[in-house]
């Protein structure tokens, strides 16, 4: 049965921040009282799909940022996600950036934050992670506080690397969310080369964690070019495109284009999409894509694969379509 739509008017009446909260403090309530009656709800039919050596039961995905400190894994792992991406997460807790800083643009099935990265930090979230009894793919997505100078930041990917590198399944590099400062200067290739170098490092000592970097939507042609080829270069596993997008061209007019923050949502749909197209046509079968950004229907969803996303995530399309936007797009298949 599909209560959200019933649901949705009460939680868009909320802050939107605490509409969040509530939100995933209802679904973990939600599957508590199904397990105690003992009916937990069908998931359709997954069809599994094996990737840098992990076995996906289905392709699609939580994005980051929806379970920061990785308190909902199994409630959220309930409705049929084939992985879940949880963090962002820094070596230390911080609180993340000043409220109001999550804004709902209800009108255009989008949303602006500029959270900057609140967490509990990387030694508790791991320790989450190693309780949660989901058995479907958790990746942990890492990145750098905002205290931590530039000439540190591969330091601090280190650091959280270390700590969830026997935990997770995979490790998502997250250079790419705005609302950090500097944060996207890492899409650059010395930086990059030294932060692989040093993890790979990291990597020979253990087993073999997919390393996957998430990408902005915001890069010039040449960019994005470099990105793919520096991919192929070090051998990344996957890249995760899109994070949010600085740009406010699909939304010129709207009352609150002047928030600063990531635009997430429908109007960020075609930049991710082209993004993820681009990406296949220079990376070619030897890295993994996983699309994210805009997907709110079984089609966005069709056309992200078709674009040459090997797995799909969602977040924004949660928020305007509840649960069932898994259940639709598990369905199609
Ligand atoms: C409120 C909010 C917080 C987010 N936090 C993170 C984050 O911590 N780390 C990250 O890599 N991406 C974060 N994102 C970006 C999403 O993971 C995703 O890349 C982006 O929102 C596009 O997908 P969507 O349109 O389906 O939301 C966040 C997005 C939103 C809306």
């Amino acid at each position: 049965m599909n209560l959200y739509p019933l649901a949705r008017p009460f939680l868009f009446a909320l802050e939107t921040e605490t509409s969040h909260a509530v939100g995933l403090r209802s679904l973990q309530l939600l599957r508590t009282l199904q397990r105690c009656v003992g009916f937990e709800g069908r998931v359709p039919e997954a069809s599994p799909t094996e990737l840098f050596g992990l076995k996906f039961a289905n392709r699609i995905g939580l994005a980051a940022g929806a379970d920061k400190n990785a308190q909902y894994i199994d409630a959220l792992g309930g409705m049929g996600f084939g992985f879940i991406e949880v963090g962002t997460m820094t070596p230390l807790p911080q609180p993340g950036r000043d409220k109001p800083r999550l804004f709902r643009l209800a009108d255009e099935q989008a949303l602006i934050n500029r959270m900057g990265f609140p967490n509990e930090g990387v030694e508790v979230i791991a320790a989450r992670i190693e309780r949660a009894r989901y058995a479907g793919i958790v990746g942990a997505n890492i990145s750098v506080n905002a205290a931590t100078p530039v000439e540190r930041f591969t330091d601090d990917f280190v650091t959280c690397f270390r700590r969830v590198r026997h935990t997770a399944d995979y490790v998502a590099i997250n250079i790419s969310s705005p609302n950090t400062k500097n944060l996207r200067d890492m899409h650059d290739e010395a930086r990059l080369r030294e932060l692989f170098t040093r993890l790979f490092a990291e990597r020979e000592a253990g087993k073999r964690l997919p390393i996957l970097m998430k990408i902005s939507p915001d890069l010039d042609e040449h960019q994005l070019a470099e990105m793919a080829r520096l991919a192929l270069d070090l051998r990344v596993d996957g890249l995760i495109a899109t994070n949010t997008t600085v740009g406010r061209n699909a939304i010129p007019s709207h009352p609150l284009a002047k928030e600063t923050g990531g635009l997430s949502g429908r109007p960020l749909f075609s930049l991710a999409l082209q993004t993820v197209s681009r990406l296949r046509a220079l990376v070619g079968s030897r890295v993994a894509i996983v699309g994210v950004g805009g997907i709110l229907s079984a089609d966005d969803y069709a056309r992200m694969r078709d674009a040459g996303a090997d797995l799909v995530q969602v977040y924004t399309g949660l928020v305007y379509r509840g649960p069932a936007l898994v259940r639709e797009i598990l369905r199609r298949g």
